[in-house]
């Protein structure tokens, strides 16, 4: 997305449309006023009606109005200016993104967004990031599309450059999660996951180095591997560094879980529960986007992005059953169901991530439906060894707008996973709480590290779309992450 700021008043903008805000209440913001003015009163009126009520996310499109010189005017409901957040300014601009972007305007059209040239610099960085994720879409395989994403966009005049800047590398960095997602299992499997992040590292100038099946025989992440051993893919595992700190500053490690579908294994999924499984790499992409967001904005911290990828399938060398494997710490782990293979792999991953420097590990994954029962499909579930670290992620989430909400990890859970005949198994004793109990098997990797883990299962995929989101894959964290690593300002 080409993007701009205008100091030409609102009703000499030439235009496909300019977007204005209206907060609750029917109140208008600058452009809106100065476009109601021309136009006598096309969007005052509006509101006297009750058409516009400056609802949170409220669409109201006016066509060929008069007396100026954009196309059409699309008013966008604000909600209440006093709970005005990066969350709403986000949202409100992705609505009025991906509403423009649901017919093509040609190349050359241009869009003017002045939700408000009075918001603050945070708010102007998440609406121009809202922008950029709001029109695309998941139509990546359709002859005639379905969204024609906004190639040029002007801002208001006092919005300065730089959040601008920082805004579309956010926005750059959540589509590229998308992307990976929405991409079905045929073109996104281990290998080209590896070759995508490879392809983000030279893009964004970061380093990567990427394990094959035999490097990763010899490092001893047999557990990762058993997962992988039914699929004809080959298995990978990628390490991905951003040394934008000193050497004295520790290292965040971001861990990913990238089973790039999950059929199940032999323990196999319903065909319903399956059709979504391209999703399970979800993790690992939001990974791959948030080390892509932090190297272009050249954050000085010290970040290494782990990915574990491997395809969960049926076939003649598949893990069993009552299998046990040997991790790279040497904990043994009893197999009981297949399908939960994340915990699996992410083991090993967390392991690497030990073992190659991090001080401090935050994992995503689509874990288990059991967190998706407890929190439903909008809020990531949170589990931690250590409340300073998980307060750092809640923070960051809150700031960013992302939903988190914290599950406990009482040692009873930890209790569930003991087998008769390994250290471990990998489910635990019921369905209940099942969430918790693959965490706690996931805490058995991280070396008494400062962790959480971010059970992404329900918001990293959407069944239906919102009003500012496609369905499909949604780059859910990758805002969270971003913002983890940012010096406090
Ligand atoms: N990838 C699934 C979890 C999932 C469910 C992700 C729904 C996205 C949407 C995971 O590998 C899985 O199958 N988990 C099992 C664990 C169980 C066998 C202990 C589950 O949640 O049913
Ligand atoms: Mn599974
Ligand atoms: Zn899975």
């Amino acid at each position: 997305m080409q993007t701009d700021t205008t100091n030409t008043s609102p009703e000499s903008i030439k235009a496909a449309a300019i977007v204005v805000g209206v907060y609750a209440g029917g109140e208008l913001t600058g452009a809106a006023k100065r476009l109601d003015t021309a136009t006598e009163g096309v969007i005052s009126r509006l509101v006297e009606t009750g058409d516009i009520k400056g609802k949170a996310n409220e669409t109201t499109t006016i066509l060929a109005p008069a007396n100026v010189a954009t196309d059409r005017i699309v008013v966008i409901g604000l909600g209440d200016r006093e709970a005005m957040s990066r969350k709403t300014a986000f949202e409100a601009a992705a609505t009025a993104a991906k509403s423009l972007a649901s017919r093509d305007h040609g190349t050359d059209a241009s869009f003017a967004m002045l939700l408000d040239e009075e918001w603050p610099v945070d708010l102007r960085e998440s609406a121009v990031a809202g922008a950029c994720v709001g029109c695309v879409g998941q139509d990546l395989y359709q002859g005639s599309k379905s969204m024609f994403p906004l190639a040029n966009t002007v801002w208001p005049e006092s919005w300065d450059k730089t959040s601008i800047q920082s805004g579309l590398i956010l926005g750059d960095a959540v589509n590229l999660a998308k992307r990976l997602v929405n991409e079905p299992p045929s073109a996104i499997y281990p290998e080209t996951l590896a070759a995508a992040a490879e392809q983000a590292a030279g893009e964004a100038g970061f380093s990567i180095e990427t394990w094959d099946e035999k490097r990763l025989d010899a490092e001893r992440c047999h557990s990762l591997l058993a997962v992988g051993r039914g699929s004809a893919k080959e298995s990978r595992l990628c390490i991905m560094r951003h040394m934008g700190g000193s050497k004295e500053d520790p290292t965040i490690a971001l861990v990913g879980k990238g089973v790039t579908f999950d059929s199940g294994g032999l323990s196999i999924k319903p065909s319903a529960g399956m059709l979504t499984m391209k999703c399970d790499m979800a993790g690992s992409a939001a990974v791959i986007g948030a080390m892509y967001g932090i190297a272009k904005l050249k954050l000085p911290v010290n970040v290494m992005g782990v990915i574990g990828a491997v395809e969960n399938m049926v076939g003649r060398d598949s893990y069993r059953l009552g299998d046990v494997l040997t991790a790279r710490n040497g904990t043994t782990i009893e197999v009981h169901n297949t399908d939960a293979e994340g915990r699996l792999v992410l083991a090993d991953a967390l392991c690497v991530a030990v073992d190659e420097g991090a001080d401090k590990i935050v994992d995503l994954a689509t874990l288990t439906g059991a967190c998706v029962v407890a929190l439903g499909e909008d809020i990531v579930g949170v589990m931690t060894n250590n409340e300073e670290w998980c307060n750092d992620v809640k923070k960051a989430a809150d700031t960013a707008g992302e939903a988190v909400w914290q599950l406990p990890m009482s040692p009873e859970f930890g209790e569930q996973i003991k087998s008769k005949v390994a250290d471990i198994k990998n489910v635990g004793a019921g369905r209940w709480g099942g969430a918790i109990t693959a965490a706690k098997l996931l805490e058995r990797f991280v070396d008494d590290r400062p962790w959480v883990h971010l059970d992404i299962a329900g918001p990293s995929f959407l069944d239906k779309p919102k009003s500012w989101h496609d369905a499909g894959g949604t780059g859910v964290m990758v805002r969270s992450l971003i913002e983890l690593c940012r010096p406090e300002a």
